[in-house]
């Protein structure tokens, strides 16, 4: 069984990430989202909001589930079994980032290796930030987030719903 993680902070999922877990759960077997506990960015939802929002949308993939890790991202691969881990490419600015990461994860652990996928070019400027500020200021997000992640945050930002 070919196991890969999909790490990440997930604050929110939006439509960008669901579009590259569903062409992950079709190279592998089995892909563990990993929503990441701790984070460099202060996150607008805790950690069991990321993943009750993300363990919605994936309901219906059978071979996807949702987990979370603190810690480096190849020690939580590595007790999963996983043989990689996913990202995803957005634009060239997203590169220099990724491609420091994926040898800094390589190095710590030589048997994982990042296995890239671009990002759908309708999705390929959004991000879960822009998202954020966005509906902060009451604009429309319904193109980039599931329903029930744009309910969520119209209620984060105390809007009527
Ligand atoms: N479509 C749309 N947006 C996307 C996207 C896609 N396909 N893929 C990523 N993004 C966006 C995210 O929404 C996020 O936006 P934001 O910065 O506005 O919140 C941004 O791109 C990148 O976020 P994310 O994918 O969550 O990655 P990250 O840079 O926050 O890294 C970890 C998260 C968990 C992978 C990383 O911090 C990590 O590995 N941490 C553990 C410690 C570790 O092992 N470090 C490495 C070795 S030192």
């Amino acid at each position: 069984m070919r196991i890969a993680v999909y790490p990440g902070t997930f604050d929110p999922v939006t439509y960008g990430h669901l579009d590259i877990l569903q062409r992950a759960v079709v190279l592998f077997d089995r892909v563990i989202i990993a929503v990441a506990s701790e984070s460099n960015k202060e996150t607008l939802f805790s950690l069991s909001e990321r993943q009750e929002l993300l363990q919605e949308e994936i309901k219906d993939i059978n071979n996807a589930e949702v987990s979370s890790f603190s810690g480096l991202t190849v020690n939580f691969a590595r007790k999963c079994g996983a043989v990689a881990l996913i990202r995803g490419l957005r634009a060239m600015t997203d590169f220099e980032y990724e491609f420091q990461l994926a040898l800094m994860n390589k190095k710590l652990d030589p048997n994982i290796d990042t296995v890239f996928l671009m990002t759908k070019s309708d999705y390929s400027f959004i991000s879960s930030s822009a998202i954020k500020w966005a509906a902060s200021l009451k604009g429309s997000i319904s193109e980039f987030v599931p329903p029930q992640v744009e309910k969520a945050l119209l209620q984060k930002y105390n809007k009527n719903v």
